[in-house]
């Protein structure tokens, strides 16, 4: 009764850093190489190598997309030797295609793994996200909130100016209302052209990132990413998916999802404790990216368990195969 073991998360943990490294080692010969497919297929096919390596019984529910879209990783995929507890899977193989393909800042590969039913199954659409870091009381921001109100609020609480407070943003037209609230009200906005889990984690670590909270719409499922990480490190996440036809909302009914206005706080989104991990493929400010040197590639990978809070910073120097 595989369905039964123990979800031993300190153990699994170190086989999903593997995970991650090896979907992060496998698009070395293609960070800046401006194909963006060949290098998330690349991350896709280590990713689900190494995870058919781990003694999980593992199901997909963040994934490259619905089966009939993904030949890989789709969602509802089974995964694992079958030899293990089971468990759900949310993962990104490549966070960060264009990053990537141009070699820009913060491209991670991402994956987070739980108990059966312990995060949340959401579709492929966008989700209107807000996320501050640990520290603060409960509720202090609201995605009800208007943007200024958001800074005002959060600059109250860290017990200093707006124009103190610096806010990551997704730099698309649809946000070009929000930054220039955000803008009348002092605070900083540092703009990312893409990645938003990252953008999000950010938050978590503000001293090494500057970056107190992050805002706007990007995609649901990187939002189940950014709220596990954040269960890791602390930090709130607010999420209110959004919906720009039926096709999509049918998409939210298939995934379970009933009431379509509903705001999911980190906790709704990821509900039981959780194992996270990301490598770095190109350099930021929450990892390094991979390093070529001779005969070796070095990876970072953040690791980290929700159950105890810590966070593990593994360097892995890999022999250069070929
Ligand atoms: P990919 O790695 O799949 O290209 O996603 C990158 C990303 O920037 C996410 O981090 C973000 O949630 C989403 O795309 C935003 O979507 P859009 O580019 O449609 O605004």
């Amino acid at each position: 009764m595989p369905d039964r073991i123990d979800f031993n998360d300190r153990m699994l943990s170190l086989g999903l850093a593997r995970v991650a490294e090896q979907a992060a080692i496998a698009t070395v010969d293609l960070v800046g190489r401006g194909d963006e497919k060949a290098a998330d297929q690349a991350a896709v096919n280590a990713m689900r190598e190494q995870l058919n390596l781990l003694d999980i019984k593992g199901v997909v529910v963040i994934g490259e997309g619905e089966r009939d879209e993904a030949p890989m990783l789709f969602i509802g995929e089974e995964v694992g030797n079958g030899n293990g507890p089971g468990v759900d899977i949310a993962l990104d193989p490549l966070e960060g295609t264009t990053l990537t393909a141009k070699d820009m800042p913060n491209a991670l590969t991402v994956i987070a793994m739980g108990p059966r039913g312990s995060m949340l199954h959401a579709p492929d659409v966008y989700m209107d996200k807000l996320a501050i870091g640990p520290g603060y009381p409960e509720g202090v921001v609201s995605l009800d909130m208007p943007p200024a109100a958001r800074i005002a609020e959060l600059a109250k609480a860290k017990g200093c100016e707006p124009r103190d407070i610096t806010v990551c943003v997704l730099e698309r037209p649809r946000h070009a209302d929000m930054i220039d609230e955000i803008r009348s009200t002092g605070a900083s906005i540092r703009l990312i052209t893409d990645g938003d889990v990252a953008g999000v984690m950010h938050c978590a670590e503000p001293g090494q990132t500057g970056i107190d909270m992050y805002m706007g719409t990007g995609g649901a499922p990187e939002g189940v990413l950014a709220a596990a990480a954040l269960k890791c490190m602390g930090g709130q996440i607010f999420g209110r998916l959004l919906f720009r036809n039926d096709d999509e909302k049918s998409r939210a009914a298939k995934a379970g999802i009933a009431d379509l206005d509903r705001v999911y706080s980190r906790d709704d989104m990821v509900t039981q404790d959780v194992i996270f991990a990301a490598t770095g493929v190109t350099s930021g400010s929450l990892l390094p990216g991979i390093k070529r040197e001779v005969g070796y590639y070095t990876t970072e990978t953040l690791l980290m368990r929700s159950k105890t809070g810590s966070v593990r910073r593994m360097t892995y120097r890999n022999p250069r195969q070929g």
